[in-house]
C-alpha cells in the first residue's frame, strides 16, 4: 500500500568523466560509452516530503534550494516526473516537497545536474522501498541509475563509486545504455585516492546548455568518428586501469576533454567554452609535467573550470604547484579540492 505521508534524504556526489558522454540518441541513450571518476566533496543532498493527494492528474510539487523557492528549477523537474512517470507511477499520487543544497556555490559554474538528479531519483526509490520493503539493494541502485538518467544522463553515473561506466561496452561485463554500472573490475592502486582540484576560473552560467551541445552532435560531421574514437578510448582506459599505466592514462585524459571542446568548435553553429585562463592553465600544466615527470592532468567539463587530477603519491607537489601557479588564473583564487568518492548516502 502507498504510505500516506513521510520524508526521506539522500546526498549524492557530482562526477567527473574521463572518457565524455557528448551525443545522445532517443530517450537518453548515449551515442558512446562513458566512464567517470565519483567525487567526494562535490555533492547534493535532497529532502524529499510525500503527502498523498485527491486527484492524479497532475504532478504536484514545490521546490526550494537553500530554503528559498527555486522557481526557474521546476520545468526541468516537471520533465523528469513527465519521462519518469510510467516507471514509478506513484509519483502521480503525492504531493512533494523537493528541499535540496549543493556543497559547491551554485554559481561556481560546476553542474549541479549530475548530483541534483541523482539525488532525487534515490529518495523517489526509497519511496518506492517503502511499499516494497523486501526490495533487493542492486535493484534499488539500478533502478535509481535508471531513473536518474532521465534526468541528465550524466546522472546515471553519480550513486556509486569509485568508477562508474554509463553505455553499452563489448569488454565490460554488465555495462548497459540504461543505467550506471560501479565499474566492474580490479583497479590498479596508482588509482585508488585519486585527487581532483577544481580550478574554478569562470563562475558565470553556461552559455550553452548541455541539451543543445549534444542535439547539435545530430548531423555533426566528425560525430561518428568521435563516438568510435571515445569506445576506444574506452577500451584502452580498461587497460589502464588494469596496468595503472599513469603516462597512458594522462594520454587519454586530456584527449578525451580536447574533443569534447574541439566537437563544440566545429559544430554548426560553433561555441567556444573555453576561457583564456583555461588555456593559460592547460599550459602550466604542461610545463610542470615535463619539468617534473609527475603524471599530473587536467580534464574538462562542458565549461571553463580545469578538473585536474593526480594520484595520491604526488599530492603534496602538485597542491603546492597549484598554489604558486595556477590558483592566480581562477576567478577570485577559487578553487575547490575533491577526490574520488564511495558514491551517495543515505541520510
Ligand atoms: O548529463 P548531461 O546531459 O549534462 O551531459 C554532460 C556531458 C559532459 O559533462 C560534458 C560529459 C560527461 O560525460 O559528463
Amino acid at each position: 500500500a502507498l504510505p500516506e505521508s513521510g520524508k526521506v534524504a539522500w546526498k549524492a556526489p557530482s562526477n567527473i568523466a574521463l572518457v565524455k558522454y557528448w551525443g545522445k540518441k532517443e530517450n537518453q541513450i548515449p551515442a558512446n560509452p562513458s566512464i567517470s571518476f565519483t567525487l567526494d566533496a562535490c555533492a547534493t543532498r535532497t529532502t524529499l516530503s510525500f503527502q498523498k493527494k485527491e486527484t492524479t492528474s497532475k504532478f504536484s510539487f514545490d521546490l526550494y534550494l537553500d530554503g528559498k523557492p527555486k522557481a526557474d528549477f521546476k520545468p526541468k523537474i516537471e520533465v523528469f516526473f513527465d519521462r519518469i512517470a510510467e516507471y514509478v507511477p506513484f509519483v502521480k499520487e503525492y504531493h512533494f516537497v523537493i528541499e535540496t543544497s549543493n556543497s559547491f556555490p551554485h554559481s561556481s559554474g560546476i553542474a549541479s545536474s549530475a548530483s541534483g538528479m541523482s539525488a532525487l531519483a534515490l529518495c523517489l526509490m526509497d519511496l518506492e522501498r517503502h511499499m516494497q520493503p523486501n526490495m533487493d539493494p542492486s535493484f534499488f541502485m539500478r533502478k535509481a541509475s535508471f531513473l536518474a538518467r532521465l534526468g541528465s544522463g550524466s546522472a546515471c553515473r553519480s550513486l556509486e563509486g569509485d568508477l562508474v561506466v554509463w553505455g553499452k561496452h563489448e569488454s565490460i561485463e554488465g555495462s548497459s545504455n540504461l543505467f550506471g554500472l560501479k565499474y566492474p573490475y580490479k583497479v590498479h592502486d596508482n588509482f585508488k585516492h585519486y585527487h581532483d582540484t577544481i580550478l574554478l576560473v569562470d563562475k558565470g552560467e553556461k552559455q550553452v546548455s548541455s541539451t543543445v551541445g549534444h542535439n547539435l552532435m545530430h548531423g555533426h560531421p566528425f560525430a561518428e568518428e568521435r563516438f568510435k574514437q571515445a569506445y576506444h578510448n574506452l577500451t584502452s582506459l580498461q587497460t589502464i586501469l588494469e596496468s595503472g599505466d599513469l603516462e597512458e592514462f594522462v594520454k587519454v585524459v586530456e584527449s578525451e576533454a580536447l574533443t569534447l571542446h574541439a566537437m563544440m568548435m566545429s559544430s554548426n553553429p560553433y561555441f567556444i567554452l573555453m576561457k583564456p585562463n583555461t588555456l593559460e592553465i592547460i599550459n602550466k600544466i604542461w610545463g610542470f609535467r615535463k619539468e617534473t615527470g609527475m603524471p599530473v592532468c587536467f580534464t574538462l567539463d562542458a565549461g571553463a573550470n580545469v578538473h585536474v587530477l593526480y594520484p595520491e603519491s604526488i599530492k603534496d607537489s602538485v597542491i603546492q604547484f597549484i598554489q604558486d601557479e595556477l590558483v592566480a588564473h581562477c576567478d577570485n583564487g577559487h578553487y575547490i579540492c575533491d577526490r574520488i568518492g564511495t558514491g551517495a548516502k543515505e541520510l
